[in-house]
């Protein structure tokens, strides 16, 4: 049987977990708010068209924060259209999906819908097709307490309290060709930091959120951040990134490395961060928002055969594989051992759209594969991550050299006494898994959960909802003053400790 070890020890901290690590996102696209998380006519809608089977299900993720409204949408969206009564506000034609978009739900909807998942709000100004005006009147809107303008607007449409929204992202992936108003990166810097200098003025409490390259393979990267922090960096708290993955070539070995292309983007990202800070000799950080992270490639073919200017079309709808949650946990490990430098993340999306929750119109709502793994990270994985040394074996693919069988990452509650191991197994056979812990001797194993399937391909559907899911069978134990436990082949495993 193949061997791994780690050590782990409790004074080698990476740093304390962010709880915006556990984000998601919610797009006007497809079907993620209109018959995802807003469907008047449903059932199980509540009064205000809330389906309350999907905010279970999103509470069973305890998401901490939601990015809204996109995305591409974002850069041709006037916020003005999604507020006030709803007979009034227009439809329109939605450029960057080319959908026919309602407005039934706009800001306070979401903000109403946040509430009742107990999630924050994050929310994007439109830098594609507009700028500074609209960005400081819809802060404005958002944010001031009143005696205003479009503060009092905020409380004619029923909104007395402002909504302190203190995530705002400036735009979104403007350096992809494909944006409504794609602008190079001194262009898209200068409006940027002077959108962000007025925003501030409104409300000096925002924390901002720079656009980053839409992905690492963009030719512009490196360059598109220096550019961009040389002009925004007093004004900004984050850079994004964006990064989704595919298994178009059905080769398992090389789709699950891939959480090593998501490892190097935060670390060349990072240094793109730094390199700025030295040039500027400031003490200040800035930090990284993954603000879209997935598997997408799934629907991709399909969806050039959706007709333009529906109502909520299915878009985007992938029905993710046993093998894509394995990459999920990967890339939620890899995002945790970053947790120094990674303060938010969002699994793009949330319903429907590239997501762990799936919802048929006037019909039920079910937990994707992919559910899993966020899930267990989003519960488990609060506290202080610790820095995990592991030796493993290792494999060479077409993409990626010395690709270790086993990933994992240690995370400590000190408050609940707990202790957490994520890992997978990228092996096709078991792994036998050592663990010398240091600082945790009167910890031991209180459960052991795993995902695994003997079909790498299997899906769950509103008709087989439970076809994958975990189960706590597990075999970790405490042995000879360690923890042992054998991973299966090809698993996620969460190995729970506690005083
Ligand atoms: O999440 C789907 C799309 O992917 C988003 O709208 C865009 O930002 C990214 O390219």
């Amino acid at each position: 049987m193949k061997k791994s070890k780690m050590y782990i020890d409790k004074n080698f901290v990476i740093d304390k977990v962010d709880n915006r690590l556990f984000g998601s996102f919610i797009e006007h696209l497809g079907r993620a708010v209109y018959t995802g998380i807003y469907e008047p006519d449903h059932p199980k809608a509540d009064e205000k068209g809330f389906r309350k089977d999907v905010i279970d299900l999103v509470k069973e993720l305890n998401v901490s924060i939601v990015r809204y409204p996109g995305g591409n949408f974002v850069s041709g969206y006037n916020w003005e259209d999604g507020v006030g009564p709803k007979e009034k506000r227009p439809k329109k034609l939605e450029l960057a999906w080319r959908s026919l978009e309602p407005n039934e739900f706009g800001t306070n909807e979401f903000i109403e819908w946040c509430k009742l998942v107990n999630t924050e709000p994050m929310t994007s100004i439109n830098l594609g097709t507009r700028g500074i005006d609209e960005a400081r009147n819809f802060v404005e809107y958002c944010n001031f307490p009143g005696g205003s303008y479009f503060s009092d607007l905020r409380k004619q449409h029923g909104y007395n309290d402002p909504h302190n929204i203190k995530v705002w992202c400036l735009g979104n992936e403007m350096d992809g060709p494909w944006q409504i108003g794609h602008k190079t990166a001194l262009e898209y810097a200068r409006l940027a930091e002077e959108t962000a200098k007025v925003m501030k003025l409104v409300d000096p409490n925002l924390s901002l959120v720079a656009s980053g390259s839409s992905g690492w393979h963009i030719p512009t990267f490196g360059e598109w951040e220096a550019t961009v922090l040389e002009h925004t960096y007093d004004y900004v708290d984050f850079i994004s990134l964006h990064a989704y993955y595919d298994n178009y070539e059905n080769n398992i070995e090389n789709f699950l490395a891939k959480s090593i292309d998501m490892d190097s983007y935060i670390k060349s990202a990072v240094a793109a961060c730094d390199y700025v800070k030295g040039r500027k000799k400031t003490n200040k950080t800035i930090y990284i928002s993954f603000d879209e992270w997935n598997v997408w490639f799934h629907s991709r073919k399909e969806d050039e055969k959706v007709e333009p200017w529906q109502i909520a079309p299915p878009l985007l709808e992938d029905v993710y594989t046993f093998e894509d949650a394995l990459l999920v946990g990967l890339m939620l490990i890899t995002l945790l051992k970053h947790a120094d430098r990674v303060k938010i993340a969002c699994l793009a999306q949330l319903v429907n759209v590239i997501a762990p929750i799936m919802t048929r119109k006037g019909g039920g709502a079910w937990r994707q594969t992919i559910f899993y793994p966020f899930m267990h990270a989003s519960n488990f994985g609060r506290g202080t991550v610790l820095q995990p040394v592991i030796s493993a074996e290792t494999y060479d693919t077409k993409d990626f050299k010395g690709v270790p069988f086993v990933d994992a990452v240690p995370v400590f509650n000190e408050e609940k006494n707990e202790l957490t191991i994520f890992a997978v197994n990228r092996a096709q056979d078991k792994i036998e898994f050592d663990c010398e812990l240091k600082g945790f001797e009167d910890y031991s194993v209180t459960e052991h959960i795993i995902l695994e399937n003997n079909d790498l391909k299997a899906v769950n559907t509103e008709d087989n909802p439970d076809n994958v899911k975990p189960h706590n069978n597990g075999n970790a134990r405490n042995e000879d003053g360690k923890v042992k436990a054998e991973l299966s082949p090809l698993s996620w495993n969460v190995i729970r400790l506690k005083k």
